[in-house]
């Protein structure tokens, strides 16, 4: 019978076939160790020479790393392992021998894994990365499904910046210039007066020359979008969104936590109402804490953001900024018109914003003053005014970085890891 590593408990005592690559090996004069992976889990397969044939059993001695195999034998309980099981096995059919294979189990160099990133996927670390980020997706339809959120799809190719505040990337749409999509948010505003809560999941682009540990050219964004609710709901959604990951994460991924070394008793923190501190009390913590490159009016860099986090062990919500460092759709506060009604949630433990969110001007007056204040103007933005015109409503959403969300809750250090193919300022390949 053909399983996977995945489902091999059900089997237990049976014969199994499954198609593997081997990831490892040890052997001695009688008995040979085979670590397998199979993309939905790793095992061990025990090799006996006395219950294999001859030759099966020289296959087993000198296959390389990553040859591909269907392997076949018994599973059987091993409690040492973290699997539980392991194969007593019986034949191997080699598939393709792997010669040369460039990823050993020692010590590489980052580039040279970067340059190796079609194969670096394999590993076992990038394994778990990759399950926690299908496992986050997975959680976030689950989460909005359940608050009854309709999932909507924002265009890539735009002729609008959704955030004036970032670097666009110029592509050629016939004899028109087009931009890779920043955000949906602009559509998904529309999106919302048509359909009430929605929610996009898909690719955002940014043209910024951020070469740092949390920045990517491609990202994947999580952006809701919601009518009739104001800010102080839409950071309440967050908090409960956050955690729900967190909880998810808690719940499906314990082994690819322990293969990450993930301090786990951080996460069990994460549970809402996470703290709020606005933007000005923001500024005095960073004075109180010695930083004098900062003042107000100036947007928070990446070591301000880790010594803000420092202070809390939940993600913190910094709350009314000023209104000349944000975008211009946002809406005013109603008691101090220079801020707005905005937050941006920092993660703890150094991983940086891992949402930014607001509420939107719904006023047509005031966006039109905001239009002429920016000189939006044209086709691409007329639409998104228009949308103030005909039964406008509050309404806030926002938008959170899968990346850095993945980086944050797996540990891991660079965002580079949390992403299938990498797109970073001097990386295109592989
Ligand atoms: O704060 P940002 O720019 O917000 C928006 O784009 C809003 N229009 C979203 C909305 O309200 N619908 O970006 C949102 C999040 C950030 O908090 C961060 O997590 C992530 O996107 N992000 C990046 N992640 C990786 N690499 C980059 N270069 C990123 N830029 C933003
Ligand atoms: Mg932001």
């Amino acid at each position: 019978m053909k399983t996977t590593i995945q489902h091999v408990a059900k089997h237990e005592g049976q014969e199994v076939t499954i198609g593997a690559w081997l990831e490892n090996k040890r052997s001695s004069g009688k008995i040979a160790f085979l670590q397998l992976r199979d993309g939905t889990g790793f095992m061990q397969a025990v090799v006996a020479k006395n219950s294999v044939d001859e030759e099966v059993f020289k296959l087993a001695k000198t296959l390389n790393q990553e040859s591909s195999i269907y392997i076949t034998g018994t599973i059987v309980e091993d409690k040492r392992s973290p699997l539980g099981f392991e194969m007593q096995v019986k034949h191997i059919d080699l598939i393709q021998e792997a010669v040369d294979y460039p990823i050993t189990p020692k010590e590489h160099g980052t580039e040279f894994l970067m340059d190796h990133r079609h194969l670096w996927l394999r590993s076992k670390r990038q394994h778990a990365v990759m399950k926690i980020r299908s496992e986050i997706i997975q959680a976030t339809y689950r989460f909005f499904s359940d608050h009854d959120f309709m999932k909507v799809d924002p265009p890539i190719l735009t002729g609008a910046s959704a955030e004036d505040t970032t670097e666009l990337f110029h592509v050629e749409y016939f004899d028109e210039e087009a931009y890779l999509s920043q955000s949906g948010q602009l559509y998904l505003e529309a999106a919302a007066m048509a359909l009430g809560k929605v929610f996009s999941f898909g690719p955002t682009f940014r043209a910024e020359k951020s070469k740092t540990r949390r920045h990517l050219i491609e990202f994947w964004m999580m952006e809701p979008e919601m009518a009739f609710v104001e800010h102080e709901e839409s950071l309440q959604i967050q908090e409960e969104y956050v955690s729900f990951l967190v909880k998810s994460i808690l719940d499906n991924c314990q082994q690819e936590l322990q293969v990450l070394n993930r301090d786990i008793s951080k996460l069990e923190k994460i549970t809402a109402p996470f703290p709020k501190i606005t933007y000005k009390e923001a500024i005095q913590l960073l004075k109180d804490k010695g930083f004098t490159d900062i003042e107000w009016g100036d947007d928070f860099g990446a070591p301000h953001e880790t010594a803000i986090a420092e202070n809390y062990d939940k993600p913190v919500f910094i709350t009314n900024w000023p209104k000349d460092i944000k975008a211009f759709y946002m809406q005013p506060h109603p008691e101090e018109p220079e801020l707005v009604l905005c937050a941006d949630l920092i993660a703890p433990e150094g991983y940086g914003e891992i949402i930014g969110g607001s509420e939107r001007i719904h006023d047509y007056e005031l966006m039109k003053k905001r239009y002429e204040e920016h000189q939006l103007s044209g086709p691409a933005y007329e639409w998104y005014l228009e949308l103030r015109k005909y039964g406008s409503v509050p309404h806030s959403g926002f938008g959170l970085g899968l990346e850095r969300t993945v980086a944050w809750i797996a540990g891991v250090e660079h965002v580079r890891e949390t992403i299938p193919f990498p797109r970073l300022l001097n990386r295109l390949y592989p």
